[in-house]
């Protein structure tokens, strides 16, 4: 019959696949890197890269989400390249206030702002 033919192609294909499927070495770290770690470009910073300054403003971002446990100023903070005002909020929740302006130096190399 069609129907029990069809099934038994199914259960064929699902034991030829899902091994290999399975077997991809990609599976287990993806969700972790992917979820953490922002780059450069993700943020569509616009100016010159230095990795001290990117890692010191991602942190800040990073620690601050830890104080809130509120996924949106995660996103907001690193959105424009730290361009929002979450960024400064973030900074003064963290009171680093005496390093804003030097935080704010870097933001402008990073994302080329006026
Ligand atoms: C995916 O990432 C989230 C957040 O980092 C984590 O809680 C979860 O356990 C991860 N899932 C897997 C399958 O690694
Ligand atoms: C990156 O920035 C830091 C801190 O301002 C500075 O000390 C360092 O020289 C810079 N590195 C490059 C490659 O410009």
């Amino acid at each position: 019959m069609m129907c029990s033919r069809n099934l038994k192609i199914s259960v064929v294909l699902i034991l030829v696949l899902v091994p290999i499927i399975s077997s991809l070495p990609r599976n287990h770290n993806r969700n972790h890197t992917l979820s953490k770690r922002s780059t450069f470009f993700d943020l569509e910073c616009k100016g010159i890269y230095n990795k001290s300054m990117f890692f010191r403003l991602d942190r800040i971002c990073e620690d601050c989400y830890q104080l809130f446990r509120e996924t949106s100023v995660h996103k907001f903070c690193k959105q424009d390249c730290f361009g929002t005002e979450y960024f400064m909020a973030c900074i003064q929740a963290l009171q680093l206030d005496e390093e804003m302006d030097k935080f704010f130096t870097w933001r402008d190399t990073l994302g080329k702002k006026k």
